[in-house]
């Protein structure tokens, strides 16, 4: 298992916050926001990781992350020269992973809780794709999966009329086909490579399983939801529930 943290984009909706740094440099409770997907990823047992992030940005990222050697881990870097979504920059990951499975985490989403579980069962499935589900107040801020009795069957980006309070948060498990629907992704009405459209192509395959996300959860990308995130981490001095201290391979 091989994991990917997604750290580029432009963080528009945090300027001026974002102006002259990258989003997932700020502070979130006691360390900066990117030190928490890679701790989760460690803390699931995945030491090798890429790193991926804009051009603008990435000196800072490596400045601060390294080699990895710090966090029990092996970084490697990439760089995604335009902001042309979370599909198009989780392209880049393709010679990194090989054959290997992915765990993939946006870089501005925060969980209370260890995503240990989620891979384990991700893994215990063989194939396909698992995304985390999370019930929300305002769901059209989102990716909102609509669900039956046992799956999701459909997955709409930020619907004006969400189908459930359920967004699929920013943590997603593949394996090696995701390579082959990525080049099939086109651009959505917004601009963007749309991970929400990898999604649907697993559900179309019926491949795609989910968890219910444990324990708290938000992404940090708005002013509102970066408070948030600094609530919940400075309440647990960014320890996260169930971290495993040292993390097995996986
Ligand atoms: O937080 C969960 C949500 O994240 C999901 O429910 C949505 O389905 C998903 O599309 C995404 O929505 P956002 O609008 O919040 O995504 P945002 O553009 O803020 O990007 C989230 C992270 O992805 C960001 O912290 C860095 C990374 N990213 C984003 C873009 C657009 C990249 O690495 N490259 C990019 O081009």
């Amino acid at each position: 298992m091989k994991g990917i943290v997604l750290a580029g984009g432009k963080g528009t909706r945090l300027h001026p916050l974002t102006k002259v740094t990258n989003k997932h440099l700020l502070p979130v409770g006691l360390e900066p926001m990117i030190f928490h997907p890679v701790r989760q990823l460690v803390g699931a047992g995945i030491q090798d990781i890429l790193i991926i992030t804009s051009t603008e940005h990435m000196g800072e990222i490596v400045r601060l992350l390294g080699s990895g050697k710090d966090f029990g881990a092996r970084f490697t870097y990439r760089v995604q020269e335009e902001a042309l979504g979370i599909a198009d920059a989780l392209a880049l990951g393709e010679d990194f992973a090989g054959d290997r499975p992915i765990t993939v985490l946006l870089g501005d989403n925060i969980f209370t809780h260890s995503i240990a579980g989620f891979v384990d069962r991700f893994l215990a499935q063989g194939r396909g794709a698992r995304v985390l589900l999370k019930s929300v107040d305002q769901p059209s801020r989102y990716g909102v999966a609509a669900l039956d009795e046992k799956q999701v069957i459909e997955i709409e980006e930020k619907p004006e009329r969400p189908k459930s309070p359920y967004a699929v948060v920013g943590a997603y498990c593949y394996d090696p086909q995701v390579w082959d629907i990525l080049r099939t992704m086109g651009l959505s009405p917004r601009g963007e490579y749309e991970i929400t459209s990898v999604n649907n192509r697993y559900i179309q395959l019926g491949e795609l399983a989910y968890d219910i996300v444990e324990g708290g959860w938000t992404d940090a990308g708005t002013f509102e939801s970066l408070a948030e995130a600094n609530a919940m981490m400075l309440a647990c001095g960014n320890r996260i529930t169930g971290l495993a201290l040292e993390g097995k391979t996986r």
